[in-house]
Order: C-alpha cells, then sequence, then structure tokens
C-alpha cells in the first residue's frame, strides 16, 4: 500500500510530463512555444529532481530521457518488422516523367481514357536519412536505421536527443506504431555548423544529409544533442491495434493529431495534370525551402488501391520519386583565383569548367580560405563536387582524388599565389595569427573595400555624417563620384541633386553634414579611418596618450606598445595601415580640405581642464558642431554634461529651435551660451 505523500509525488511527475510533453511540442513541432524557456526549464529540473530522488518514478517516454551522455560501444542491429523498401526514382525530371507514371498506374489498374483521374498524395523528398520509429502503447521504445532495409542499427539513444520526435505519441494507446520518416538537417543549421567546424581549423561536412546521418550514427549522444536535427514522417511501418484511415493523406492527418511532424508542403492531386503541377510549383519554391530536397513523391492516395497495385522487385507499383536537377555535380579546377571581400578578407575561389547544378550554370565556387581548401586538397586540374543548394553560393564540397591528374597543380598556397599582394589594389595581405583569413591591408584604398570604408567613416560614432547611408554610398561609388574618402568632401548640392531618388533638401542637408562633419575629434577621426583592430576605445586611448595626430603617425611599433591596452596586434596593425604610402595620402588631404580638431602636445594629464566642476546641458541645433562633438569637448575639458536642467546646471548651450530647456533655463537664471560663447570658453 503505497504511502499517501508517495502518491502525491508520483501525481506530481505525472503531471509534470504532462506539461513538458505539451510545451515541447508547442516549441520543437508547432514554433509556438506558450511559456518562456527558463519556466520550460524550472519545470524539467523539478521533474529531474524528483525522477533522482525516486527513479522508480522514471519512464521511459519522460522527457528527461532525451539527453542521454552515454557512450555506447556499438550500434546494435535490429531486425525491421516490416521491410524498409525504397520508391522507384525518376530521373527526368521533366513533366513526361509524370505522365507515363499515372499511365503506368492507370493500366495496371485496368482503368480507361474515360475512367476519372487518379488521386495521389503528393509529397516532398526529404534529403535526409530514413529512420522507423516504433512506439508501442503510444511510447517511443525504439528508433532505427534503414540500414540493407531488413536489418538497420538501433540509434534510439541519438533519436531520443531530437527535440521533434515525440516520445510519446498523443492520444494514441495502440499496441504497435511505427512511424516512418526522415532525419534532415536543416540548411542553415547545417551551414552555421559547417561555420564553426571551419573556425576551428577542423573538417567540415560536405551536405546537410551526411551531417544529419553522422550525427544520428554517433555513438556518443551528446555530439547528437548538441547539434540541430530535424524530423518529417511519411508513413508507417508495424501498426498493430490501430484502424488505419483509408488514405496515406489521411494517415499523414492522423500522425500530425499524434504530435508527429509532418510536413505542410503536401496535397492530394488528381491525375497526371495534377502531379505535373505538384512537381513545378515545388520546383519553384525549392531555393526557399529551408532544408534540402532532391525531388517530390507521388503515392497513389487509396489504400485500397495501393494494395491491388502492390510490389514489383522491392518497390511498390504505387510510387514514385520524381527528381530536380542535382544540388551536387562533379566538374574540373581550371584555376583558384583570390577574391577580395568588402572587408578586405581574401577568399580562395575555384575557376570550373561550367557545370550544370542546383538548377543553374556554376563556373565558381568558393573555397572558404587557405585552410580549408588544404584540407580538402583542392588544386587545379582536379575533379571537384561543387554544390549549390537555396540561396547558399556554390561550393567546393570535396575533391575526386582517384580523378587526380598526374599533372595536378601544387597544394594551395594564397600568399604565394598572390605574390604577398593584394590582388585589387597591390596592397600588402597580412593573416593574423589565430585567424582563419588572410586580409587586404589596403583599407579605404582599396576599391573592393570602398563602400564599407566610407559607410564606416560616415558612420554616428566616426565622422557622424548625418544621412550618407547605404544606398547613397553605393550610387556615388557604382557612379565613380566618389573614389577615396576626400573625395566626399568635394561633393556639390548640384551633383547630388542629380541623383535618383535626392531632393534638392536632402542634397543640401549632405553638403552641410559633410560641412559640419569636419570639426570633429582626434579620437573620431582615428576611428573614422577604419584601421583594422584600433576600435573607439582604442583610438580613444591613442589620442590620450599621443595627444596630436602627428605622434601618432610618427610612433614606432615600440612607442605605440607604451598605450595602456595597446598590444602587439593593434601596433602592428597601425604600423602596417601607416607604412603604406597611400594610406598616409588620403590622411594628408582630408586635413587639408579642413577635417580639424584640438589637439594638445602633452599627455592627457597635462591638458588643462578648465571646464572641470562644471555641467552643461545642450539644447537645439548648433550652427557647426554636432551635439556628439560638442558634448565630447565639454568633457575632454572636465565638464560634465546633463540630459536635464536644473539649480544644479552651470551653462546651457542652446542652438536654433531650442526649446523647452531655454525656458527653464531662463525661468533658473543659468548662465546662456551659443557655439561662439562655449567655443570661447573651451579656449579659457
Ligand atoms: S515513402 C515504400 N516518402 O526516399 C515507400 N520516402 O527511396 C517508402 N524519402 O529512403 C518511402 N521523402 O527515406 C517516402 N515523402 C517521402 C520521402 C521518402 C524522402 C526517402 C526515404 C527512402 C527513399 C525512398
Amino acid at each position: 500500500m503505497p504511502h499517501p505523500k508517495q502518491e502525491q509525488v508520483a501525481r506530481r511527475a505525472a503531471e509534470l510530463r504532462e506539461q513538458l510533453f505539451h510545451h515541447a511540442h508547442r516549441y520543437y513541432v508547432l514554433d509556438a512555444p506558450e511559456i518562456p524557456d527558463a519556466e520550460y526549464d524550472r519545470l524539467f529540473q523539478e521533474l529531474q529532481a524528483i525522477e533522482e530522488a525516486q527513479p522508480e518514478l522514471r519512464t521511459p517516454d519522460s522527457p528527461t530521457q532525451r539527453v542521454l551522455g552515454a557512450v555506447l560501444a556499438g550500434l546494435t542491429p535490429v531486425r525491421h518488422a516490416v521491410p524498409m523498401l525504397s520508391i522507384a526514382a525518376e530521373r527526368d525530371t521533366s513533366e513526361a516523367a509524370a505522365r507515363r507514371f499515372d499511365a503506368r498506374v492507370r493500366r495496371a489498374l485496368g482503368l480507361h481514357d474515360e475512367d476519372p483521374p487518379l488521386e495521389y498524395s503528393a509529397e516532398l523528398k526529404f534529403d535526409g536519412l530514413a529512420i522507423n520509429l516504433r512506439y508501442e502503447h503510444g511510447v517511443l521504445v525504439q528508433a532505427a536505421t534503414r540500414g540493407d532495409g531488413e536489418t538497420g542499427e538501433d540509434v534510439t539513444h541519438n533519436i531520443r536527443t531530437i527535440g521533434q520526435i515525440p516520445l510519446r505519441l498523443a492520444g494514441a494507446e495502440a499496441e504497435v506504431i511505427e512511424v516512418r520518416g526522415e532525419i534532415y538537417m536543416r540548411r542553415d543549421h547545417f551551414e552555421r555548423m559547417n561555420e564553426q567546424q571551419r573556425a576551428a581549423g577542423l573538417k567540415t561536412f560536405v551536405n546537410p544529409r551526411n551531417a544529419a546521418a553522422g550525427m544520428v550514427r554517433q555513438l556518443d549522444s551528446k555530439v547528437t544533442a548538441s547539434r540541430r536535427l530535424s524530423f518529417y514522417a511519411y508513413g508507417l511501418g508495424e501498426v498493430r491495434g490501430w484502424e488505419l484511415p483509408e488514405t496515406h493523406s489521411a494517415t499523414l492527418d492522423a500522425l500530425a493529431t499524434m504530435g508527429v511532424p509532418v510536413n505542410g508542403e503536401r496535397a492530394v492531386v488528381r491525375g497526371a495534370d495534377g502531379l505535373v503541377g505538384f512537381h513545378a510549383q515545388i520546383g519553384g519554391k525549392r531555393a526557399q525551402l529551408p532544408f534540402d530536397i532532391d525531388g517530390v513523391v507521388y503515392k497513389i492516395d487509396a489504400r485500397d488501391l495501393q494494395q491491388r497495385l502492390g510490389f514489383k522487385s522491392r518497390e511498390p507499383r504505387w510510387a514514385l520519386a520524381h527528381k530536380y536537377p542535382a544540388q551536387e555535380q562533379m566538374t574540373v579546377v581550371r584555376d583558384i583565383d583570390v577574391q577580395v571581400g568588402r572587408t578586405g578578407k581574401l577568399t580562395p575561389v575555384a575557376k570550373l569548367e561550367p557545370v550544370f547544378v542546383g538548377g543553374t550554370t556554376v563556373s565558381n565556387a568558393t573555397l572558404h580560405n587557405e585552410d580549408e581548401t588544404r584540407r580538402k586538397d583542392v588544386r587545379v586540374g582536379d575533379t571537384v563536387i561543387v554544390r549549390r543548394a537555396g540561396d547558399v553560393i556554390p561550393e567546393v564540397a570535396g575533391v575526386v582524388l582517384d580523378r587526380r591528374p598526374d599533372d595536378a597543380g601544387e597544394p594551395f598556397d594564397l600568399f604565394k599565389r598572390l605574390g604577398g599582394k593584394c590582388p585589387v589594389c597591390g596592397s600588402a595581405i597580412a593573416r593574423e595569427e589565430g585567424e582563419v583569413d588572410w586580409r587586404c591591408s589596403g583599407g579605404l584604398f582599396c576599391a573592393a573595400q570602398r563602400k564599407e570604408a566610407i559607410l564606416h567613416f560616415a558612420g554616428r560614432r566616426a565622422m557622424d555624417i548625418e544621412g550618407l547611408g547605404d544606398k547613397l554610398v553605393e550610387q556615388l561609388v557604382d557612379g565613380g563620384a566618389v573614389r577615396t574618402l576626400p573625395d566626399l568632401y568635394g561633393l556639390t548640392a548640384d551633383q547630388l541633386a542629380d541623383l535618383d531618388r535626392m531632393a534638392a533638401k536632402s542634397a543640401r542637408n549632405l553638403v552641410d553634414a559633410l560641412d559640419k562633419s569636419k570639426r570633429t575629434t582626434l579620437p573620431r577621426f582615428l576611428f573614422a579611418l577604419g584601421i583594422r583592430h584600433v576600435g573607439e576605445a582604442t583610438a580613444k586611448d591613442l589620442a590620450r596618450h599621443f595627444g596630436s595626430l602627428n605622434s601618432i603617425l610618427e610612433a614606432s611599433e615600440l612607442q605605440l606598445l607604451e598605450v595602456a591596452d595597446v598590444g602587439k596586434v593593434v601596433a602592428q596593425s597601425l604600423r602596417l595601415f601607416l607604412e603604406q604610402a597611400h594610406n598616409r595620402e588620403v590622411v594628408d588631404e582630408l586635413r587639408r580640405l579642413g577635417i580639424h580638431w584640438e589637439e594638445s602636445d602633452g599627455t592627457a594629464d597635462r591638458t588643462p581642464k578648465p571646464l572641470a566642476g562644471k555641467t552643461f546641458v545642450l539644447t537645439g541645433t548648433l550652427p557647426n558642431l554636432t551635439r556628439d562633438v560638442a558634448k565630447e569637448r565639454i568633457e575632454a575639458a572636465g565638464g560634465k554634461v546633463a540630459g536635464s536642467v536644473s539649480k544644479k546646471t552651470d551653462y546651457v548651450v542652446a542652438g536654433e529651435e531650442a526649446g523647452s530647456k531655454l525656458d527653464k533655463a531662463r525661468e533658473l537664471g543659468i548662465a546662456l551660451l551659443d557655439e561662439a560663447a562655449l567655443e570661447a570658453l573651451l579656449a579659457s
């Protein structure tokens, strides 16, 4: 006779399982969580604690059983109760293939032209790995791979870590229901995973299918749990104690009701026209789907007709896999080029014998970086596998080594290939310790990096040029109006007003903003140059330490290292930038055009602080200073800038269109300054 307290705990455990079961389904399958993650974790931990104290309350379908870390000795073979068959694949991607299939089925069923069209369940052909999920009395008891169709491998430990797979079927108590479907990895998860592998200098996976298969067949389920796998059901295996619906589509609907993920891109279509329409419709969407498919699948929807049609060798006569153009193809590498990205990153690119892949002809494919090129050992002359899926740029997924010709090129060496110079601007290239990418040091001088450099220069925390955004920079650079940063200051209102979608007023405003930006601070100017590793904080440190731009320009690496927080990486990057003559020219030219700031000759400690202890409030628009610059200069002189006027305010700096703050200052009798008066005070 169980203790009443004991009974209460058992009831609570069941309740928690119920709730977690529900919320996991909302989160993983419906993508619509009802509670925050933290709350889910709390419920989860409560259940975990109960089960730890009383292991006899632990059930195999408990959500706590998903995360298993045990390393197993090997995978156990599993004999399938019902063999896992495959479907006849039609490689002819034209609509004729669908029509032939319909005609074949009609003939086999003895139908005549005047008989009504057949109904098909049309579905996606997921490109992953087939799995059999065995549920007994609604509880997941075993998951097995397809193997040879007769015997697969027991991968229950890994499958339990996949959040989308229910550990228990909702409202299904049948003795046995085997759910069959595909384990796959979404393309974005795959990309991210490879990105991480690359950053860590590790081997990447060829495609999402291989990655998923590798993970499912892992012995260590911790590895599986850390990657994101997904699942869609497409059919059944052994069933006992459940009355099957009469059609395949209704069976999938029933599975969805039980909490099993079933893809929504499916339809019941009529006749050959229906098949052709579905193939075309999905073909148009293929690139936008978040996962890979290699075709669509047509299945006679009515179960009785399926039974009448039966099997031919190991394939059902009632189903067809109708393919799309492959997303992977073999071709030959003619050359390896290097491209310069917007931020100066150098990317090796394979120049290919043109090949039709993923629906278009591809003649360039990324090799990502030098290390990866070497890891895959891609050489000129090699036959490679090119992959192009969705919107992802084509990549070389691997080399077919046994096709390597005797006269294949040397192992790839990026520095040697470029002779140490950026292919766009000729600046020195560098690869920092611990980084996977080589970079061009040309920065604002390099045409490939021009747009990015200008946007950075104009940014709020840099020169703060209001109105100089993405689209405009694009037009200015592409139209040839701006090649280097100094060109910006030569732009006229008329010239700007001629651009697309540019009103005369905005053109004038931009010229004003450019003019205003000339009065800046040394840290802002340094930061605006976009020198790698010289962020806002470093720019401030440098300005404080050296006091003037000239002292920075002349500083040796050793002198730079004297600055607090400036290490070897920053010092080298600065020297590299300053050693390029063209960078010095840009700096000189900008100053010649009137960009200026207050300088001090000594260190910060020697800088006078005329405004120490004084509190300022800024209001309205000043004629020459942006608000940020005014604030920085007041602060540099030791003053404080507050947001609102109070008795503690010493000065209110008022510009045009000053509002209530000005009224308040008058009311309290606080000293008012205009820009000229502020300048005078700063100079005192
Ligand atoms: S039905 C007897 N439906 O394609 C029919 N299979 O050769 C059993 N696949 O390895 C399979 N999407 O893993 C079916 N909607 C779908 C599918 C699908 C992908 C895979 C399956 C199997 C192969 C069929």
